[in-house]
């Protein structure tokens, strides 16, 4: 990891190991892209063509690509920053300042030539990973300055003969869809205007030239750490140059700098690869454990959450009983989800009303979480701070603290407003309450849920009401900040009705995400593949329910299901009390086997296989332990046990199957394949515990 300078091409150098960035200062100090992508020098950098438009014209500007696109002058693509002067002017001409490096990190100083506002470029490697961001600062004494839009930073690949990208669609309960398709000549913009990260889109994205496959190719890919609104916007243009910006907020949204204000975007990470898609997927991996978890060396227990079970039919002595069983099974964390506080029978009513419900907690909840510990489990208890139903003691005492806006209805979605967290008596309220949940019932982990997207987002007498859209989501940030300091033993999952709010800005603060309220088995295959595509097995929350399942109506053995949710942090989420004796007895050997692959799984490196049919398989390795979970949904007659060919292997080292005895050498396990003992029928599944013996 190092940076350099040129300071007779005024160019900049960033290195990883095996990847290398170079930026430099144009005449007009703008700063312009280089190289992204394998590793060179910076006598090999100052040799490279500035990349102007090789269709210059008084419609065009020949100007290379900017670093961050500043509105202003001859450029007519996506502006990363845009600036409306208090004098009605716009657009933004720059003067460069000075840089500064230390730590690895690269600060780059501009103003504009006329105007009093300082823009920093900050550049900072984490290993192989390329954190970009921006601050901008008004020095202007008198006068605001109006930022309509601040990217945290713009990107470009090098020209190839095509583009393609790869990016995570999807809804509620079918989250992560990954897709991949040729990127049109164009502007594509992938986007969230929901108030969270959103389960319609994520903010990552990869970009190839068509031909990279899983363990070949370069690939370019970037994800933002940000979950509130967003923007990304990809542009192809018609001569083949491709570049990307992408930041907090979505279209129409303005930020007003008062005067001697400063504004911090989050950060966007990039990562250039060139070997293929899991390799990016292993090096975003390893940069979330690395730089972004905030304990990624503790290894996530084995979890059973009640939602499924119980719904809002939350009693002590059902929750108890549950409670028990799980510890039975295995457990050794145990979530009581929502229905127990307020009025909280159902959806329309309670939220807000953070004391236990106490005809359901007749002695509040401290009964219930020293049976919990009793039992040698962990505590965990699901709130859902940022909403409000109107039908809670709190809407009635405070309606004015949601996000709302004069003559507009306020519309309710699952029956629920929104908490205006930007709002700093409204934040202090929040913290308030869950610091209190947290210190007097020994809570050692929350589910911290938000069930809907924000609509009517207004701040009435707000001198600068859309700042909201960034403030409430920084407030969440610093509510979540404040209780792991305080409380250093708490951890937290993200979850946004499922999926709705897993991006890097939130793992930053939070242990792990719960990808999707889908469970069922066959579904979450997809799910958690695209999920893996950014985020590690470590942090992706996977519960075993019953069959037939909510969502799908489907029925999978309890081995199938099992065998999917191993592949990220292993969870229960089934109603115990109706589980055959077999269930029970086959569940904790089940449990059993993934405490001992757990490691592996969680700290271990992944490499996604396919096989043949509907085979799919994830290989975890760490050191010379390599985990092998395989799945078939189905196979059509005439189509036997498939191999797995594995491709994390040494072809000359020997693997032992440590239950089965059997040993492979390396490159059979490469060429011909892992033979999976799979059973017949649908829904079969394996996993395999390797041990490198040679
Ligand atoms: C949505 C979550 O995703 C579910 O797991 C559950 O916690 C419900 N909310 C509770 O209302």
């Amino acid at each position: 990891m190092s940076i350099s300078f040129d300071p007779d091409n005024r160019l900049w150098l960033l290195c990883g190991a095996t990847t290398a960035y170079a930026l430099r200062l144009d005449q007009d100090d703008t700063v312009r892209h280089v190289h992204w992508g394998a590793p060179i020098s910076l006598d090999q950098a100052a040799l490279l063509p500035t990349r102007v438009s090789p269709a210059a014209s008084s419609f065009e500007a020949d100007a290379g690509v900017d670093e961050l696109t500043a509105d202003g002058g001859a450029r007519f693509g996506p502006a990363g920053l845009q600036v409306r002067w208090a004098d009605g002017g716009r657009g933004v001409e720059w003067r460069y300042l000075r840089h500064e490096a230390d730590d690895g990190h690269l600060r780059i100083e501009l103003a504009d030539r006329y105007y009093p506002l300082r823009l920093t470029l900050h550049y900072r490697m984490r290993g192989d990973v390329l954190e970009r961001w921006t601050s901008v600062h008004n020095l202007d004494e008198r006068d605001p300055v109006t930022l309509l839009r601040c990217d945290s930073a713009g990107w470009a690949v090098p020209e190839r003969p095509d583009y393609r990208v790869s990016h995570l669609v999807g809804g509620w309960n079918s989250e992560f869809q990954l897709r991949r398709t040729a990127v049109p000549v164009a502007e594509t913009v992938f986007t969230s205007r929901r108030g969270l990260t959103s389960h319609h889109a994520n903010p990552w994205l990869a970009i190839d030239d068509g031909t990279a496959v899983e363990e070949h190719g370069e690939v370019w890919s970037t994800a933002l750490a940000w979950s509130g609104s967003w923007r990304v916007t990809l542009h192809r243009d018609p001569v083949g140059r491709t570049t990307w910006t992408g930041g907090f907020g979505h279209e129409g949204l303005v930020w007003t700098l008062a005067p001697g204000e400063r504004l911090e975007t989050p950060i966007f990470a990039g990562l250039y690869t060139a070997g293929g898609f899991g390799a990016a997927s292993r090096a975003w991996h390893d940069y979330v454990r690395r730089h972004v978890l905030p304990d990624p060396d503790e290894t996530r227990p084995v979890l059973y959450n009640s939602w499924e079970a119980t719904g809002f039919d939350v009693t002590e002595e059902g929750q108890r009983d549950l409670a028990r069983r799980a510890a039975d099974l295995g457990a050794e964390l145990f979530v009581m989800d929502d229905g127990w506080f307020g009025a909280r029978s159902g959806e329309h009513a309670g939220l807000g009303d953070w004391t236990p419900n106490q005809d359901r907690f007749r002695y509040g909840l401290t009964p219930l979480a020293a049976e919990v510990h009793r039992l040698g489990m962990a505590f965990g208890l699901w709130v859902e701070p940022e909403m409000v139903n109107p039908d809670s003691d709190l809407y009635r005492a405070h309606p004015d603290w949601v996000l709302h806006m004069a003559h507009r209805r306020r519309t309710e979605m699952r029956h629920q407003l929104v908490l205006n967290l930007a709002r700093p008596d409204v934040a202090e309220w929040t913290h308030g309450w869950l610091d209190a949940l947290v210190g007097e019932h020994g809570v050692d982990f929350l589910k911290w849920d938000a069930n809907r997207a924000f609509t009517e987002a207004g701040w009435p007498g707000a001198d600068d009401p859309d700042r909201l859209w960034i403030g409430h989501t920084r407030a969440v940030y610093r509510i979540m900040d404040r209780l792991r300091a305080d409380h250093p033993g708490l951890r937290i999952e993200a979850c946004a009705g499922g999926g709705g709010r897993a991006d890097l800005g939130i793992l930053t603060r939070t242990d792990q995400v719960w990808p999707s309220d889908n469970t069922d088995p066959v579904d979450r295959i997809g799910i958690q593949h695209g999920f893996s595509q950014l985020y590690p097995a470590r942090v992706s929350g996977a519960w075993v329910t019953d069959c037939p399942n909510v969502t799908t109506a489907r029925t999978t053995p309890l081995r199938f299901r099992f065998h999917v949710a191993m592949a990220g942090v292993l969870g229960l989420g089934g109603d115990l009390g109706a589980w055959s004796e077999r269930d029970r007895k086959e569940g904790a050997e089940l449990v059993a086997a993934y405490k001992l692959i757990r490691p592996v799984v969680q700290h271990g490196q992944a490499y996604r296989l396919g096989g043949s049919g509907t085979l799919t398989a994830v290989q975890y390795v760490l050191d010379d332990e390599h985990v092998v979970l395989a799945w078939c949904p189905t196979r059509r007659f005439g189509h036997g046990s498939p191999a797995l060919r594995l491709t994390a292997v040494q072809p000359d080292a020997v693997y032992r199957d440590l239950d089965g005895g059997a040993t492979y050498p390396g490159a059979l396990l490469r060429e011909s394949g892992l033979p999976l003992d799979l059973p017949a029928g649908d829904y079969a599944s394996a996993l395999v515990r390797l041990r490198r013996v040679a």
